[in-house]
């Protein structure tokens, strides 16, 4: 009960101004969303720039220790300065990230098989709704296999996972996956995210492609490039920088920044083109100009 004593009386109601908060939302296909959703997409998605740029290091679910993060409990906090959204599993969160940590959260949350296994398209829902609640998760991840022989499993998990985020407003993050033997051109890009935005999930994870630009006009929802294998600092710069400049919402990578030998400084350049509008030469000149200030 608050203290009544000196109460002000209201009065202040600005009769002649209309109602102010009428704006439309900014990350795309969410405007009809309800307010708890848009406020975990807000925690993903800057306000300011309207992109976002995720650090994954979920690696360990199939790939086991993972070359930059044998040490999970260092490189994290490390790096989590320089990014929007730390993507990892429950127990990689829980275990070695300090919950003070102020960044959004993407749960990995469907899982299954390993290196070990040649087909790796087979995976359950691993992580139920209370956790992700549990664990304020800003996004739920679910990996889908279009057109491999796990196909229905994962579009299975992935409607269980969109149905329960929708019943508790935590947004589903749909991750493109590229087997071995599927093909990385528009049209199987354009294929697999428009089915995936179309089962409801309100981000897609998937890879940079030529196209590009139609792979994202045709896709309702915000896409993340993926920034898959190791590549110099210059070629994954300039991946990011095509990425944004062909309507990319951001990006969502790993190796290339947790394996880079200067992580921190790759993880600000790419911030830089996300949310600075950097081309990548200007953001490769800053990575050098820190690596160089760092000596
Ligand atoms: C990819 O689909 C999985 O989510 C990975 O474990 C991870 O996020 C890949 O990151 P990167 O390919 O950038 O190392």
């Amino acid at each position: 009960m608050p203290d009544l004593e000196g109460v002000k009386i209201a009065k202040d109601y600005h009769v002649d101004i209309p109602f102010a908060n009428t704006k439309s939302f900014y990350v795309k296909g969410a405007n009809n969303l309800d307010w708890g959703m848009k406020r975990h997409l807000a925690n993903i998605f800057s306000p300011v720039s309207g992109n976002t740029v995720m650090f994954a290091f979920d690696h360990g679910y199939f790939m086991g220790s993972t070359a930059g993060l044998e040490r999970l409990d260092l490189v994290v906090p490390n790096l989590s300065d320089y990014v929007d959204v730390l993507m990892g599993t429950r127990g990689a969160l829980r275990a070695c990230v300090p919950p003070d940590i102020r960044k959004g959260i993407a749960l990995r949350v469907s899982s299954g098989s390993s290196m070990l296994n040649d087909d790796l398209s087979h995976e359950v829902l691993a992580v139920d709704i209370q956790d992700a609640i549990r664990m304020n998760a800003d996004c739920m991840a679910v990996q889908v296999f279009i057109g491999a022989d796990g196909q229905l499993a994962s579009i299975d998990n992935l409607s269980r996972c969109i149905n329960a985020g929708l019943s508790y407003s935590i947004p589903t993050m749909g991750v493109v996956a590229v087997g071995k033997d599927m093909e990385r051109t528009d049209s199987y890009f354009k294929l697999a995210t428009r089915i995936i935005a179309e089962m409801g999930v309100n981000i897609i994870k998937t890879y940079y492609c030529d196209n590009f630009e139609e792979v994202v006009a045709a896709c309702p929802v915000p896409i993340v490039v993926a920034g898959g294998k190791k590549l110099p600092e210059q070629e994954a710069l300039q991946m990011a920088y095509l990425s944004i400049q062909h309507g990319a919402n951001g990006v969502d990578m790993g190796r290339n920044i947790f394996q880079s030998y200067h992580a921190t400084a790759m993880a600000a350049a790419i911030g830089k083109i996300v949310h600075e509008k950097f081309t990548d030469k200007q953001a490769y000149e800053f990575y050098l100009d820190t690596i160089n200030e760092k000596k």
